[in-house]
């Protein structure tokens, strides 16, 4: 019996706002056909073949890397665009001096003009994706209408989408996000296309009042997978913001100790500080027994449940990580989940049809193909692999993805660890008091921007909770947000402060990391739990040398002590450095703010 292929303009959905938005956006884009996107194994085998046709895809060696494929981007297309990325609040307020703003009204113009006829020569995916597990009281919907197939593909790894999806839309059970995305690469008829279309002009914009997503001209992840930064963070963060819950730039962990009794922490970094590493920790061989449980990376969406205690789910359904740095020695099950039905983009492509980068092995290959298509050697003195190449990879595939990462209700967080990258001032890791003196340490907490991040090396950022570039409103009501979500909890979890990133005076870091922070780890748990001990000083809660498990690790006394010390004449300028961020957020600064500044100067000792 033969079966009829399905057409894939023929719609998936009964509901008639999705049916009008989509026909509205298609005779504005005018492409040349329409694709619903149903999420199959058919599809996904389709589409890539595709794009292996156009170039745009070169499937690895599938005996090495089954399931995998590799992309180059455009050269000016290769990360997230800080600079182009827009909060189109009704007031310019709301959106607050740390996000690009611009009217709606005249943006919204701006859109529409480079929006005409953009997907000319091409088809618009109607692609339909959860963040979070599907039906989960706590998950959200969106629906992108995209011209780039290469973001159907990797959005398949990072969602839940298709058919499934639709069905929850025809139920009209929850408001669905609309996002719009095109490379903005129109074809003339009978033009030939280029491997990566994108477009020099570019548009990231986000309506936070009517809970909408523009983006123009990148087909970078992200920019153009807007199920991610733009909705999970900028757009949830006002959903969560107006419905008493937090969208936050976390990774959330397990912890699991001998007794097989589980404690989950969700941390704080800003980008390019290891979030994935710490998130897919192995414990050292001296920790018999003990283990670390993924349940996400990158994002962390956290509700207090109906007894008063934090719950987190990871919107997310897949890794979409920095691929240089990322081998055996650092990170093997971030290795063991990328050996399969993996996209990368932007590494290198080896003889063997497979794939390289920097750090993934300590001997780079003789030869390779570099990430923009150039023959590569190590005498080359160039990178292989761009800082910023990524791998897209499903988490469901990370050995030790938690048995409870899709739990509908989330997890329950016992700790909240803040963390930046800072070579001097931040000790090795302290405890906040209490929340609103915890809500001050994220909030001021900082970070040296890396060549990577395209900054001025070893200069510090503020970032407050690490969502800088991706809180959808003003930061001083976000500060105000967290400080009120505790008068809804029965319990808080524990916040805490760890920096892995701080030298010695001649600029070598003084601790291992690594599997090591599992120590650190293990005291944060601890004191979550209220079984470990520690001392108060000025800034907070510390661990004695005493107080952490050395099993294992010959660890100097001496080097601990430099580790956790901390300069009275330090937090003079760490204190300015907070006041500078205060000044710009004065006057929607919540007073607790400056209570708890108070309160820190008063408790310094300066000489
Ligand atoms: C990321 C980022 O890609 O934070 O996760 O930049
Ligand atoms: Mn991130």
């Amino acid at each position: 019996m033969s079966i009829t292929p399905r057409d894939p303009a023929r719609p998936l959905s009964e509901n008639q706002h999705l049916l009008k938005w989509v026909e509205k956006m298609a005779h504005l884009t005018k492409p040349a056909a329409i694709h619903w996107v149903d999420g199959s194994e058919e599809e996904h085998a389709a589409l890539c073949q595709q794009m292996v046709d156009a170039g745009t895809l070169i499937r690895l060696n599938q005996e090495t890397w089954p399931g995998c494929y590799y992309a180059r981007s455009h050269a000016s297309d290769v990360a997230r665009v800080e600079d182009r990325t827009f909060i189109c609040s009704l007031s310019k307020d709301n959106a607050g001096p740390m996000n690009n703003w611009e009217d709606p009204f005249k943006m919204r113009k701006k859109l529409k003009a480079l929006f005409s006829g953009c997907m000319q020569g091409r088809t618009m995916y109607v692609l339909p994706f959860s963040m979070g597990p599907i039906g989960s009281p706590m998950s959200q919907i969106g629906v992108q209408l995209t011209d780039s197939p290469y973001v159907v593909v990797n959005t398949r790894i990072m969602a839940r989408i298709g058919l499934p999806v639709f069905k929850l839309i025809d139920k009209n059970v929850k408001r669905v996000v609309p996002c719009l995305h095109s490379v903005g690469a129109p074809l003339a008829p009978g033009q030939k296309d280029v491997a990566w279309p994108c477009n020099n002009e570019k548009y990231i914009v986000h309506f936070p009042e009517s809970r909408e997503i523009w983006s123009y001209g990148s087909g970078y992840g992200g920019n153009a997978l807007l199920g991610k930064k733009c909705f999970a963070l900028r757009i949830a963060s006002n959903m969560a913001r107006d419905e008493g819950w937090m969208a936050e730039h976390m990774l959330i962990l397990g912890v699991e100790n001998p007794q097989g009794e589980k404690t989950y922490v969700a941390a704080a970094f800003p980008s390019a500080c290891g979030k994935t590493n710490l998130a897919m920790l192995i414990p050292p061989e001296s920790f018999p027994g003990w283990k670390v449980w993924t349940v996400g990376d990158d994002i962390a969406w956290i509700k207090p449940d109906e007894k008063g205690k934090l719950r987190a789910i990871n919107p997310e359904a897949g890794f979409f990580g920095v691929a240089p740095g990322t081998g055996d020695h650092t990170n093997p099950n971030a290795m063991a989940t990328l050996r399969r039905n993996t996209i990368f983009t932007n590494v290198a492509l080896t003889p063997d049809g497979g794939v390289w980068w920097e750090g993934m092995t300590e001997t780079p290959p003789e030869r390779c193909i570099d990430w923009q298509g150039n023959e590569w050697t190590p005498a080359s003195g160039t990178k292989a692999a761009h800082p910023n190449a990524r791998f897209t990879a499903p988490a469901s595939q990370c050995p030790t993805i938690d048995p409870a990462w899709e739990d509908p209700n989330g997890v329950p967080l016992s700790a909240i660890v803040f963390g930046g990258r800072r070579a001097e001032t931040i000790p090795l890791v302290y405890q906040a008091f209490n929340w609103s003196s915890g809500v001050y340490i994220g909030a001021t907490m900082g970070s040296e921007t890396t060549a990577a991040a395209g900054g001025v090396q070893g200069k510090v950022r503020r970032d407050p909770m690490a969502m800088l570039p991706f809180c959808g409103y003003h930061m001083g009501d976000y500060f105000r947000h967290w400080l009120k979500m505790q008068r809804n909890l029965s319990e808080t979890p524990r916040i805490f402060h760890v920096n892995w990133f701080r030298k010695d005076a001649q600029g070598k870091f003084l601790w291992p990391g690594f599997s090591e922070n599992m120590r650190i780890l293990k005291w944060i748990v601890d004191r979550s739990r209220v079984r470990a001990l520690a001392r108060e000083t000025p800034i907070g809660w510390m661990p004695r040398y005493e107080d952490i498990d050395w099993t294992g690790l010959p660890f100097a006394k001496e080097t601990f002590e430099q580790l956790q010390s901390f300069k009275g004449s330090d937090w003079i300028s760490e204190v300015i450095g907070h006041e500078e961020l205060f000044i710009q957020l004065h006057d929607h600064l919540p007073p607790e703010m400056i209570y708890e500044r108070e309160l820190l100067i008063c408790r310094l000792r300066f000489d």
